[in-house]
């Protein structure tokens, strides 16, 4: 059997990530919380793991330097995904993507500045409204934008909702539902078809279980 290199997204997704390939019967031989290796052979002596940050996940499915990776949709989406295969949705990591601005405050007339680390995204989105924006990229505290006046909005990754009533913002216009995706790079569904069906198959039936079980 050929090895089979799996990108996972580490942070939040990660803990939600290691328990469906656990159930599959997949297990890193390692703690990866207190590592700080990138690489982990598992209990499937065919089956390596990458921890990876988010961004970077559709880059090492696209290119074939990871055969399966992990990535929520809002990385997909701002990657573009018609470079890969995206066969399960693993329904884990649910949030949305949505605009939000300041309490109450309303949009100016003219052009909107728009903080986001979603850039292409974010242009789509805007794009298809008709509204004409410039697009500020962030790397993070996106929620801080609006009120030092560097956007009139931004578009994130809304959860609980408690990181903008905290910062003083109302959620406005869901862009997208978001949950992590399981994807494959095309030419490994090709060469490893057998195996990464099998790994397909036994991770759609965990994820139904899953749902069954709530
Ligand atoms: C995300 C997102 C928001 C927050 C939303 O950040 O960017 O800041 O979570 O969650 P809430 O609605 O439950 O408050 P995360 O903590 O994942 O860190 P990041 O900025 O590195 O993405």
């Amino acid at each position: 059997m050929s090895q089979l290199t799996i990108a996972l997204t580490k942070g939040r997704i990660l803990k939600e990530t290691l328990p469906l390939f656990a159930a599959a019967g997949i297990e890193p031989l390692e703690d990866i919380f207190k590592s700080r290796k990138l690489t982990f052979e598992t209990s499937s002596p065919d089956i390596r793991f990458l921890i990876l940050r988010g961004t970077d996940v559709p880059t090492y499915v696209e290119f074939g330097a990871a055969d399966v990776g992990v990535s929520g949709k809002d990385m997909l989406l701002e990657h573009g995904s018609s470079a890969f295969y995206e066969p399960l949705n693993l329904n884990i990591s649910r949030c949305r993507l949505m605009t939000a601005g300041i309490v109450g405050q309303p949009l100016p007339a003219g052009r909107l500045k728009v903080a986001t680390k979603y850039v292409n995204l974010a242009k789509r989105y805007y794009a298809q409204k008709g509204r004409q924006v410039d697009v500020i990229k962030l790397y993070g505290a996106m929620e801080l934008a609006p009120m030092m006046d560097l956007a009139d909005e931004i578009v994130d990754i809304v959860d609980t909702g408690n990181t903008l009533r905290a910062n003083g913002l109302e959620a406005r216009d869901e862009i997208a539902k978001i949950s992590s995706r399981l994807i494959v790079n095309k030419a490994s569904m090709k060469m490893k078809h057998q195996q990464i069906e099998a790994l397909i198959d036994t991770m759609g039936a965990v994820v139904e279980e899953n749902a069954a079980a709530v």
